[in-house]
């Protein structure tokens, strides 16, 4: 649960504030003056503090002041009423989070308040990387044992200490952005502030006042003078996600921060110097970005110095066992499942992720919900990671040798994800994963039995089409269906 903490001595915005976060998943203590405020701190311990700017007793600059002196990652908001903006500014020049103008719009409040509670979370959720699942001592963890995550880690290790930055590359839902926090929990800069902007979801002409500020004027709607995030995390760790969706405007200006250590506001001309890592991110194939003169080369190769290349789940399976474990702790609780039955696990390995981890950990999470029993079974999962496992067990492999030669040049081709085998050879493969998933079950007179039984389903009984299909004899077909027992079964069925 989030703890927010109010300063403010009007009794009216703590009762708004009351029934604005009057939720299950939000604890809200209040405080009537900054100092009442700064003695809260230590013992409520939250993970955001808004405070109002004018109160008697110490002011709501100072009290800021301190909190940072204390605790650079506690993030805070500052109210203030219209005509004390310029003090707000001040404030943000301090490295508070943002402010908020009285009377506060709720929306925007809400707004504001999950951004600050994100990034304090990211701040204080210590990422561990390749924990040892028995291990307590970390919120979060980069889990993984296979080849390309052991490459990550020492990637990691080798940067994590250095101010260098980093480009974190790969699919959706491959732990980028974990990647990213990992980075900045074993950094020496892990007890300044930590600031993520996703570049993709703000508008174009917004992003680069976001980032570097803007001076009063600067443009239309320009009311006041805004700081940047990169004054704001002054000392910190900045983490530039989707880095591939920006304007050629703001791709200059960031070259520039990353070469001489400064930068102007928009609008403004005084040079600002400034000390930030960052941290770039993308699920955008800059190669092509580049080649296609949608981003600046020079920017790419500042950026490409340390590359971290994030493998996808489909390509390290061995992991998905590991990571299951992990879901399953992380989800602990009254009636949810401890465990997971070997079937189930066979069919999470077979499936080809599209969504990667997060894909595999919405399913985990799914499958707790319905679970009745003390372990998930295979009815638990989804549909399509259960259909896609069928098929791969009962899909007649034997089609002649030019239509499977079709079927599989353009996968390899375009390189797609493939969520079947396209060789005998790989279904092998994965039927292997049965085999190891279940040690009772003997694979090949499964299979065996399985083929016969759907060339028979396929034919409509057809004794003579169904040995055809199979490349058999008929007689042979007759000796099989009596060898195992397959009639009886399909008059069952
Ligand atoms: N190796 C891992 N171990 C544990 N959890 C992971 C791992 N990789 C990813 N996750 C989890 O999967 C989810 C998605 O990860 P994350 O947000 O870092 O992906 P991303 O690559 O940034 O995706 P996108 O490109 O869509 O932004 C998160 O909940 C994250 O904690
Ligand atoms: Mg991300």
């Amino acid at each position: 649960m989030d703890k927010l903490l109010l300063i403010d001595d009007e009794v009216d915005v703590q009762y708004s504030f009351r029934r604005i976060f009057d939720s299950p998943d939000l604890e809200l203590h209040t405080a009537s003056s900054g100092e009442e405020g700064l003695k809260l701190i230590p013992q409520v311990r939250p993970d955001l503090v808004i405070t109002d700017i004018r109160m008697a007793g110490i002011n709501g600059l100072e009290t800021l002041r301190r909190i940072r002196q204390a605790d650079p990652k506690l993030p805070v908001i500052l109210m203030t009423a219209y005509g004390t903006t310029q003090t707000a500014i001040e404030a943000m020049k301090l490295g508070a989070f943002d402010y908020l103008l009285k009377p506060f719009d709720v929306p925007r409040l809400k707004q504001l308040v999950g951004d600050a509670l994100k990034a304090s979370r990211d701040m204080r959720q210590t990422v561990a990387v390749a924990p040892q699942l028995e291990q307590q001592d970390y919120d979060l963890g980069v889990i993984g044992r296979s080849h390309p995550m052991q490459s990550v880690f020492k990637l990691i290790g080798q940067v994590a200490g250095t101010d260098a930055t980093v480009l974190i590359t790969g699919e959706s839902g491959t732990g980028k952005e974990l990647v990213a926090r990992a980075i900045y929990h074993n950094s020496r800069r892990h007890q300044q502030a930590f600031l993520a902007i996703n570049c993709a979801a703000i508008p174009e002409n917004l992003l680069e006042s976001e980032l570097f500020g803007h001076e009063k004027g600067a443009f239309t709607g320009a009311s006041q003078q805004r700081i940047g995030k990169f004054e704001q995390c002054h000392g910190g760790t900045l983490f530039l996600d989707e880095i591939g969706d920006m304007s050629s405007t703001t791709q200059t200006k960031i070259l520039r921060v990353l070469q001489s250590g400064s930068f102007e506001r928009v609008g403004g001309n005084a040079p600002i110097r400034v000390d930030v890592r960052i941290i770039a991110a993308t699920n955008k194939p800059l190669e092509d970005a580049v080649a296609n003169r949608q981003f600046r080369e020079d920017l790419f190769y500042r950026l490409n110095v340390v590359r971290i290349q994030m493998p996808p789940l489909r390509e390290r399976r061995d992991d998905i066992r590991l990571l299951v474990d992990y879901f399953l702790r992380k989800l602990a609780g009254a009636g949810i499942p401890k465990a997971i039955n070997t079937s189930a696990i066979a069919a999470l390995e077979a499936y080809h992720w599209p969504g990667n981890v997060r894909e595999l950990e919405n399913v985990i999470r799914r499958a707790t919900v319905v679970a009745k029993g003390p372990s998930l079974l295979i009815s638990d999962l989804p549909s399509e990671v259960t259909v896609a496992v069928q098929k791969a067990v009962s899909t007649p492999v034997a089609s002649p040798a030019p239509d499977a030669a079709v079927v599989a040049a353009p996968v390899e081709s375009t390189g797609a994800h493939r969520s079947e085998p396209t060789s005998i050879p790989e279904v092998a493969q994965w039927l292997f994963r049965f085999a190891r998933a279940d040690s009772k079950l003997r694979v090949l007179p499964a299979v065996e039995r399985e083929l016969i039984i759907q060339a028979l389903k396929e034919t409509s009984g057809n004794q003579v089409q169904a040995a055809k299909l199979l490349g058999i004899t008929r007689a042979t077909l007759r000796k099989r269906v009596e060898k195992f027992s397959i009639r009886r079964e399909l008059n069952v069925a």
